[in-house]
């Protein structure tokens, strides 16, 4: 399956929802996840996300592997997202910023 990592937090941007073809982006207050059950691995919305913040499960970095359980643990409580929403008001100033893990509001 396909991962959200750390570059989507308090960015949002939301891009990704809207290509997916098996709805299985879930959205939390401040970061969204994908449901790995419903990932079938098609990639389309890695060019998507603004942020970089969509990696394979398979290829992630390692200071990301913790994310590979926090979409499979959070997208079984979050609801589905199926379209773009506005990006997080402050998205632009945290797109890139490192070690946002603390930020993530669950
Ligand atoms: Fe959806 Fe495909 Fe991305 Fe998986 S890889 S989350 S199925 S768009
Ligand atoms: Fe997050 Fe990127 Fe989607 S910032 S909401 S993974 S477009």
């Amino acid at each position: 399956a396909y991962v959200v990592t750390e570059g989507c937090i308090r960015c949002r941007y939301t891009d990704c929802v809207e290509v997916c073809p098996t709805d299985c982006f879930r959205a939390g207050p401040n970061f969204l996840v994908i449901d790995p059950d419903e990932c079938i691995d098609c990639a389309v919305c890695v060019p998507e996300c603004p942020a970089d913040a969509i990696a394979s499960a398979e290829d992630i970095a390692d200071d990301q592997r913790s994310f590979v359980e926090l979409n499979a643990s959070l997208s079984k409580q979050w609801p589905v997202i199926m379209s773009r929403q506005a990006p997080l008001p402050d998205a632009d100033d945290w797109k890139g910023v490192r070690d946002k893990l603390r930020h993530l509001v669950a």
